[in-house]
């Protein structure tokens, strides 16, 4: 799609609207920044991304982004919620993509808002593709990933000397095929490795294949595994488990999770002393807890 002509401003009356020499008055052509708003802690936000925040005309944002961080935008910025998570009615990418372009088109000043960095399993080089397509200028402001914030928070290191020379993001979840969860296409041999640290994105619901398949590849299913639920946000919650016992310990998790899998979770801060040997069904879910495998 053709970008309208500009030329020089002589006086701006609406965002992208330019009014040129003789009267005649022409859409600016707006822009798309994709922002990572980060974890959910709203100090964990990029002074770069308030900034993009502060100067908006519109926010497109998806469900994990909070309420504290949609309100550092302007009031008069209009705020477009594409994720509603408890509808579970979320647009279609390709429709958020047409929004973008339409929006940034129109001369508007757009944020694409998105938890963690948009990059990261965000499907931010999807939306980078159609505003290049659509010649609408597009840029990236990336953000802390919900990997780093668990890991500090939990003070268990990605990586650590002796114990993990190497960190894998990886998804636990694929598209769906014939109405299916699809299994994610993942190499299971290498990820069995000892000493290294695997953090799985969207793996609640594949918890148990994820432990059968890093075992079934020779991962001892003694190696500590840490999930992270709601990481930065007040309402976090730490399991620290196995991968025997990773199924397990993942039941019942409502909100966002990650399950890392490596011997330096075993690092990870519990509020339990240790000398208790704890089950599931015998510890408070507030703020931390440990499961202990039987
Ligand atoms: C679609 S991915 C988006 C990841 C995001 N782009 C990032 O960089 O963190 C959503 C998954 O990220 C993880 N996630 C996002 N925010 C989280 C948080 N605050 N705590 C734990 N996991 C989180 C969960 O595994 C969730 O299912």
């Amino acid at each position: 799609m053709a970008r309208p002509p500009v030329r020089s401003a002589s006086a701006r009356s609406a965002p992208g609207l330019v009014v040129l020499g003789g009267g005649e008055s022409v859409r600016a052509p707006g822009r798309v920044t994709l922002v990572g708003a980060g974890p959910g802690d709203p100090e964990l936000l990029t002074i770069k991304a308030l900034k993009a925040l502060r100067a908006a005309d519109v926010i497109v944002h998806d469900g994990l982004v909070s309420d504290e961080i949609l309100d550092l935008a302007p009031e008069a910025a209009r705020r477009i919620n594409v994720a509603k998570r408890k509808s579970r009615h979320t647009l279609p990418q390709d429709d958020i993509n047409q929004l973008l372009v339409a929006l940034a088109l129109d001369g508007l000043t757009v944020v694409r808002l998105k938890g963690g960095d948009p990059f990261l399993f965000g499907r931010g080089g999807e939306e980078l593709a159609a505003c290049r397509e659509a010649g609408v200028d597009c840029s990236v402001i990336p953000g802390v990933t919900a990997a780093l914030a668990a890991s500090a928070g939990a003070g268990a290191p990605l990586t650590h000397r002796g114990s993990a020379q190497a960190v894998t993001f990886v998804t636990g979840h694929a598209a769906p095929q014939n109405g299916e969860m699809g299994e994610p296409d993942l190499d299971w041999a290498a990820l069995a490795r000892p000493n290294q640290t695997v953090v799985v994105y969207m793996g609640v619901s594949t918890a148990a294949l994820i432990s059968e398949r890093l075992s079934a590849a020779g991962r001892a299913g003694s190696t500590p595994a840490l999930i992270v639920e709601n990481a930065s946000r007040s309402d976090e919650r730490r399991i620290l488990t196995t991968l025997a016992e990773l199924a397990v310990a993942a039941e019942g998790l409502k909100g966002p999770a990650l399950l890392m899998v490596g011997e330096a979770m075993a690092m990870a801060a519990i509020d339990v002393p240790e000398d208790r040997n704890l089950t599931k069904d015998e510890v408070s879910f507030s703020p931390v807890h440990r499961v202990s495998p039987q």
